[in-house]
């Protein structure tokens, strides 16, 4: 697995010292494999790290296929790590709020932990409350993974029926893949051999001037949302499709997270500020631009490109500062946001939402790219 495309970067460095400028851009995704720890039931976990040979390097662990680091350069070409995480597999083997977590089986809130399928009511795991969040006790973000692939990291799960409450056994694989033009893809699939629920996503922090460097009020968001689920005070969708026109949820035209996240907006209240799933225009199930943030101090853009229907847009309102991260820096509330890419919460309850059942037989494939440059 080292090896990789590893030998196509050391070359390309070789040539670069043995020769004279121009020196060749080696635009080549390599691959560094090293051990990350053991679980408390001793599974070995590592840490691999993509790197594209243009300024972009991405770490993500067999445990709960976490990205743990996302370095890009701004706009003097100043690399930083633009996610919030841990420096090593004892933070993310804690409790802690899913940070850079891969989700599943159903990512976001299913009410009361209850669905039915087929006339048979399954109970789910109660871990939110009186609801199911992100897969329950144990999520996919808290599996370790089996790694494979060649210039992708691919890491494959299966997850047994009846675990954390859900039929059917699901395979499940997901690839990172880096390109050349600083975007990190990712690609979920899925098959079962019973009907199910599937939802799947990733739930990074950004913090675009750098994990740690403060609040994330002043970065300004686009998303193409003509409408959002609003939620009730458990936040639960109410199954309202929601015009952002004239709210605080109106992010059509590029605007300061902080601009109106302190509004007296009864929504607002409810998720302590943004935790809300907004409906993207493109419904089709194509790749499209669902959002765009950038950081105006150091230039650096983020754009998220998904093929799903929905985005939570979370803004880290229940961190509290008691969570010390990587290189001991203290994350408080709202220094990171997320864009988790998903069918919209609750889906299961509410047949007026894209469906979420996949059966066996069928693929479940979807995938999002977060894109990387500066301004
Ligand atoms: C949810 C939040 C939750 C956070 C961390 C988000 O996806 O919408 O309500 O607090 O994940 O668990």
């Amino acid at each position: 697995m080292q090896t990789f495309a590893f030998r196509a970067l050391l070359s390309a460095a070789i040539l670069t010292s043995c020769s004279s400028s121009p020196p060749p851009q080696p635009h080549k995704s390599a691959t560094r494999k090293q051990a990350f720890g053991k679980t408390a039931a001793g599974q070995g976990v590592d840490l691999y790290t993509l790197s594209n040979g243009a300024g972009m390097e991405v770490s993500i662990t067999t445990y709960g296929g976490i990205v743990t680091s996302i370095k890009v350069p701004d706009r003097t070409g100043n690399s930083a790590d633009v996610v919030l995480g841990f420096d090593s597999l004892d933070g993310y083997l804690k409790e802690h709020p899913y940070f850079g977590a891969m989700i599943g089986r159903y990512g976001n809130r299913v009410g009361k932990g209850l669905f039915t399928l087929n006339g048979v009511e399954y109970k789910l795991a109660r871990n939110n409350g009186e609801n199911h969040l992100h897969g329950g006790l144990v999520g996919f973000d808290k599996v370790v993974w089996k790694a494979g692939g060649a210039e992708s990291l691919e890491l494959s799960y299966t997850s047994k029926d009846g675990e954390e409450g859900y039929p059917g056994n699901l395979d499940v694989k997901v690839t990172y893949s880096l390109t050349t033009d600083n975007a990190l893809r990712i690609d979920y699939f899925a098959t079962t051999d019973k009907e199910t629920v599937v939802n799947l996503t990733n739930h990074s922090y950004f913090n675009l001037a750098g994990h740690g460097e403060g609040d994330v009020l002043g970065h300004e968001v686009t998303v193409q949302a003509d409408r959002f689920t609003p939620v009730d005070s458990g936040l639960i969708p109410t199954g309202e499709l929601r015009p952002v026109e004239g709210t605080p949820f109106d992010f059509r035209q590029a605007r300061r997270i902080g601009e109106r996240i302190e509004q007296k907006d009864e929504q607002l209240i409810r998720g302590k500020g943004y935790d809300h799933n907004f409906v993207l225009n493109n419904q089709g199930g194509t790749l499209a631009l669902a959002a765009r943030v950038k950081e105006p101090r150091t230039g650096r853009v983020m754009e998220v490109h998904t093929t799903e229907p929905g985005l939570q847009f979370y803004t880290g309102n229940f961190l509290d500062g008691s969570i010390t991260g990587k290189g001991g820096k203290r994350y408080d509330q709202r220094y990171g946001f997320c864009m988790e890419t998903q069918h919209y919460p609750d889906s299961p309850n509410k047949p007026s939402f894209p469906p979420v059942v996949l059966k066996a037989g069928e693929q479940y494939k979807t995938t999002t790219i977060y894109k990387f440059s500066v301004e």
